[in-house]
C-alpha cells in the first residue's frame, strides 16, 4: 500500500475530495414539493441512518443546489435509494435539467413526489435543518418505508455505476 498525507491546517480541497471519494456509498434521490406545487429532486451520496428512536435519516445538501431551499423549508420529503439498474435516473437527478421528472415514473404520496421504481423508499417529516460551511444538514423522521429486493447502485471514486455483483465484490 502506498500512502499520501496532508496536514489539516493546509488541506487542499482536492486532497479532501479525493479522500472522501474512496468512501463507498449508496445513492439516493431526495424529493419534495416546491412552494409552487412542482416536484423537485436531486441525487445525493451524503445520506445515512441518523437515529433509531425516533427513526431518522440525515441528508446533506449543497447550498448551490436548486433543491436546497425547497428541502430546507419543506414539511415532508422523500428518500429513494436507487438500484443498480437505475443509473439513468441517477444521472438525471444529478443534472440541472429543467424537468427531471419527465422521463421517470412517479406519483404524489401526499406532498412527497415518489419515484415508483426505487427499491427503497422512505417518506420523511422534516425535523431539523442546520448549515455548516457550504452545505446544509437536513434530518427527517421516517414515517413510511417501502422496500423491494434489488442490487444497490454504488458510488466509489466518483464512479456511480458500480454493480456489486459484476465487480466481484459480493457473490450470491
Ligand atoms: C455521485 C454523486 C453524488 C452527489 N451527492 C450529493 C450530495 O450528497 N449532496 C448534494 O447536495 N449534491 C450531491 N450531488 C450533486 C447534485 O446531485 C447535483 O448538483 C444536482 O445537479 C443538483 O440538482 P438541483 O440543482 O436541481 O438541486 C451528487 C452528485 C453525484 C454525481
Amino acid at each position: 500500500m502506498t500512502a499520501t498525507e496532508d496536514v489539516a491546517s493546509a488541506l487542499p480541497v482536492a486532497a479532501f475530495t479525493d479522500a472522501m471519494s474512496r468512501l463507498v456509498s449508496g445513492l439516493a434521490v431526495v424529493t419534495t414539493r416546491q412552494a409552487g406545487g412542482q416536484p423537485c429532486g436531486l441525487l445525493v451520496s451524503s445520506i445515512c441512518s441518523y437515529s433509531v428512536a425516533p427513526p431518522s435519516v440525515l441528508v446533506v445538501l449543497d447550498h448551490a443546489s436548486r433543491c436546497r431551499d425547497p428541502l430546507a423549508r419543506c414539511a415532508e420529503f422523500g428518500v429513494h435509494v436507487l438500484g443498480s439498474d437505475e443509473e439513468r435516473t441517477a444521472r438525471t437527478f444529478a443534472s440541472r435539467g429543467a424537468d427531471k421528472f419527465a422521463g421517470v415514473g412517479w406519483e404524489w404520496d401526499g406532498a412527497v413526489p415518489r419515484l415508483c421504481a426505487a427499491p427503497i423508499y422512505l417518506r420523511c417529516t422534516a425535523k431539523a435543518v442546520f448549515d455548516h460551511g457550504d452545505h446544509t444538514v437536513l434530518i427527517g423522521e421516517v414515517t413510511r418505508t417501502a422496500v423491494a429486493e434489488a442490487e444497490p447502485l454504488v458510488c466509489y471514486r466518483r464512479q456511480f455505476d458500480w454493480g456489486l455483483r459484476r465487480n466481484g465484490v459480493r457473490h450470491p
